[in-house]
């Protein structure tokens, strides 16, 4: 759950008042902490130790330039799955040798862009685009380092939509494939194998199927190295869950890492990491207005001024995210809600029948929404997408102004009048 908490019964990102930013940004406003950030961030490297190891944030979780500059200045690497997710870091002078480059369709143009940053790993997801880099790294006379993303068939136990590892998946090549691609690209000069990787899927809140994924992963290890193919890392991807609802408990970085060195055993090679969601889910949240109460016959819904195009994890994945409201009040009291936004599908809610002690014009805080939070937000009803703000101890930081309608059709031309 979110990390943000009453002070003096007033719900506060670090030092800072969530009403505080309300006024003076207004709502409906994304507001990130930065001390959790770089707490969630060094929990993760601190559990693996002295064993050399990389965290490659999963840019696409949320790839807001201020975000991303905090774990810049940590150090960290980053794992994209574009090349506008390559322009961000890039815009941020961030260098290809912190740079892995996920994902099933990447298309020649962005093969360019990233063999001209020189990034550290192609996470490589089929035969054709094994090829396809290959003929790219020819034309510009290098030689990419590649990674293939082998599917381990193991089921995540997650939300379909974000399970990836099992053979119906669109994502990676099957262990044999795999087999049969590192021969083949070992003999091709314009590669150079470096790693191989798998990602099985995203909010896991238990450790079996990672274990059976790396299981899998280190018998093909150990197999090719039988051939004389040996990999510098094991990436294996993201997909920490983390606590949305009170009576989930989210995966123990700690558990996790000490489970994963143990099955290592002494093999020589580095870990490398894609964790997205476990970095910065609980170090954001939605700051929205409650713009009227509404009661029918059967229900009442709390109207506020954020809607699924601001934050659509409810509605396309029926998932649950905390309401607050932002002056501590006795939790028993109130009525029970559905939290809905302005928009015109019945689809539009943020949250369905919750306690909450709520009038007209106040402030509520959707919990644990920092990530896939802005990134899959749109202009749907032609709204503004909202501001995004980032808190370092008592500053607020504007790092993304809300949108305007000018800007919102700045690309769009009307035809013109017929005579
Ligand atoms: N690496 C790869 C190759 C991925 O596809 C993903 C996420 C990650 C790393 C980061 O996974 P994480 O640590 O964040 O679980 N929109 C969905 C989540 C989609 C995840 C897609 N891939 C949601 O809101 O739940």
């Amino acid at each position: 759950m979110s990390q943000f908490d009453y002070q003096a019964g007033q719900l506060c990102a670090e030092d800072v008042p969530l009403a505080q930013i309300a006024a003076t940004f207004s709502t409906p406003t994304f507001v990130y902490s930065r001390a959790a950030i770089t707490g969630s961030y060094l929990a993760f490297t601190q559990a693996f130790g002295n064993k050399a190891h990389r965290v490659c944030y999963a840019v696409k979780a949320n790839s807001n330039l201020g975000v991303l500059s905090v774990l810049n200045a940590l150090g960290a690497s980053f794992d994209i799955v574009s090349e506008g997710e390559l322009a961000r870091l890039q815009s941020l002078g961030i260098d290809g040798d912190r740079i892995v480059f996920s994902g099933v369709g990447k298309q020649t143009s962005e093969l360019d862009a990233a063999l001209a940053a020189d990034i550290a790993c192609f996470n490589v997801e089929s035969e054709q685009e094994l090829h396809d880099l290959s003929q790219r790294a020819a034309a510009h006379n290098t030689v990419a380092r590649i990674s293939l993303r082998v599917n381990p068939d193991v089921d995540a136990q997650t939300h379909p939509y974000i399970s990836t590892g099992l053979k119906e998946n669109k994502f990676g090549v099957s262990i044999e494939d795999a087999r049969r691609l590192y021969l083949e690209a070992n003999e091709d000069p314009n590669l150079q194998i470096v790693g191989i990787d798998c990602h099985i899927g995203s909010q896991l809140l238990t450790m079996a199927p990672f274990l059976d994924a790396l299981e899998r992963v280190l018998d093909l290890v150990d197999e090719l190295s039988r051939e004389g193919i040996e990999f510098h890392h094991i990436d294996l991807g993201g997909g920490m869950g983390v606590q949305y609802t009170p009576d989930e408990t989210a995966l123990d970085i700690e558990t996790y890492a000490s489970a994963v060195l143990q099955h290592m055993g002494n093999r020589p090679q580095e870990l490398w990491f894609e964790p997205g969601r476990s970095i910065v889910a609980n170090a954001g949240i939605l700051l929205t207005r409650v713009i009227n109460l509404k009661q029918n016959e059967a229900k009442r819904f709390c109207i506020i001024d954020a809607a699924m195009n601001d934050l659509i994890r409810p509605a396309l994945y029926q998932s649950w995210q905390g309401v607050r409201t932002i002056t501590e009040s006795s939790a028993e009291s109130g009525e029970r809600y559905d939290v809905v936004g302005p928009v015109c599908e019945t689809g539009d809610f943020l949250a369905k029948d919750r306690q909450l002690d709520v009038r007209q014009g106040d402030l509520l805080c959707i919990d644990s929404s920092g990530a896939y939070g802005f990134v899959m937000s749109s202009n749907y009803n032609s709204r503004n997408r909202a501001a995004e703000v980032l808190v370092d101890g008592t500053e607020m930081h504007l790092v993304r102004e809300r949108e305007t309608f000018e800007y919102q059709f700045a690309l769009e031309r009307p035809l013109p009048l017929s005579s």
